[in-house]
């Protein structure tokens, strides 16, 4: 069980490989490197200390989207000034979405870009977060506001990291998978391998994260040809980004995005795009994974974030709207994969399923 490839984009070429103890590998391809900063999540402590090679730096950080500052990556930057780490230095990032987005947002700009391995510990890193060169930091409560996009020169992806994976953070990951099927994924989520996937069984788990990588690959190298077409990859992000947000960050993105895929979802139903069925089919699908915060905020807390929304031109709510399953709505021209929905129509799904909490003076 290996996969490798190369994937081109403009914005540069990453080495993929998928498999079972690749530490060899990854070995190999680090000993070009005169210095080699290492940015690890904590639960990775044992096997960071089992390299056979010794990063010249070691940082070791507590997952979680608080670690996505611009505060904690000046600090990071510090710390490697202060070790003179050079432009010929590679970051090598091993831990879930959270520390690949910032470790990969620093190499992007530390002597205006160094190399860049991401080792993806998480199902959700593996199948969507260390794919496509996206990287960035949350400001204050505006999620992934500050970042860009940076062709990691390899990725690493090891099964073998999701047998110290807790259930929920499976969870999470299958939520990402869930959402690539719905988009145009056919092969991304099978309901059939939901429990031997959970039950880590090795052949599911290495087709799982193949398909999901190929899927998710293939969409950021067709944004090339047919801009706008990444967007698709969006689908559920913008309720669910409020979500994470209005909680203080407390829901987790996988849980947050199977929220937001669900409202997102009713939406396109209210605006008589997506059918009853389809939407029964969906909310069953995500819903085994999550649980369903009420009441979260007034919808003027939720209206002045989802108007922060990257993708928002003008005062309507960017939105990515289900057609069919594996099909998205691509308006009158067939050619937008993101559409402004009126913020009426937004409050009124929202209300409906109780997601807004009373504000009198709303
Ligand atoms: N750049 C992108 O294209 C992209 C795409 C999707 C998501 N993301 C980002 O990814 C982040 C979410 O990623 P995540 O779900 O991996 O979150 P995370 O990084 O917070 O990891 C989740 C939890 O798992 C723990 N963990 C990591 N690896 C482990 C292991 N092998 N064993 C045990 N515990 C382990 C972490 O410490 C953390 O508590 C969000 O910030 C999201 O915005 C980015």
């Amino acid at each position: 069980m290996l996969e490798q490839f190369v994937s081109t984009t403009s914005f540069g070429k990453t080495a993929y490989t998928i498999g079972f103890a690749l530490t060899d590998t990854l070995v190999e391809r680090l000993s070009f490197y005169p210095e080699i900063v290492c940015i690890y999540d904590r639960n990775l402590t044992t096997f960071v200390s089992q390299l056979p090679f010794r990063p010249t730096l070691t940082i070791p950080l507590e997952g979680g989207e608080k670690i996505k500052s611009r505060e904690m990556k000046a600090q990071i930057e510090d710390t490697m000034v202060a070790h003179a780490i050079g432009s010929s230095a590679a970051i090598l990032a091993i831990g879930g979405g959270t520390i690949l987005d910032l470790a990969a947002f620093i190499a992007c700009t530390y002597c205006r870009g160094i190399a860049l391995h991401l080792l993806p510990t998480t199902l959700l890193a593996m199948c969507d977060a260390s794919i496509g060169g996206k990287n960035g930091v949350n400001v204050g409560a505006v999620k992934n506001w500050i970042g860009t996009l940076y062709a990691p020169t390899a990725v690493y992806i090891d099964p073998t990291f999701l047998y110290s994976l807790p259930l929920v953070e499976m969870q999470n990951g299958v939520v990402e998978m869930c959402k690539h099927s719905w988009i145009g994924g056919a092969g991304c989520y099978k309901a059939e391998d939901l429990s031997p996937l959970l039950a880590k069984e090795p052949h599911v788990l290495f087709s799982s994260v193949v398909a999901n990588v190929r899927f998710k690959v293939a969409v950021v190298e067709q944004e090339g040809k047919t801009p706008g077409v990444r967007h698709l990859l969006n689908f559920g992000h913008t309720i669910g980004h409020a979500l994470e947000s209005l909680s203080d960050w407390s829901v987790p993105h996988g849980q947050a995005v199977a929220q937001g895929m669900v409202v997102e979802a009713a939406i396109a139903r209210a605006l008589g795009l997506f059918s009853d069925s389809s939407f029964e089919e969906l909310a069953a699908m995500v819903g085994a994974s999550i649980s369903t915060p009420k009441r979260v905020a007034p919808w003027r807390q939720w209206q002045s974030l989802l108007l922060k929304d990257k993708k928002r031109v003008g005062d309507d709510i960017p939105l990515v709207l289900l057609q069919e399953k594996g099909k998205v709505y691509l308006g009158p021209q067939a050619d937008r994969y993101c559409h402004g929905v009126a913020q009426e129509k937004v409050r009124e799904v929202l209300d409906a399923m109780s997601f807004l909490s009373d504000d009198r003076s709303c």
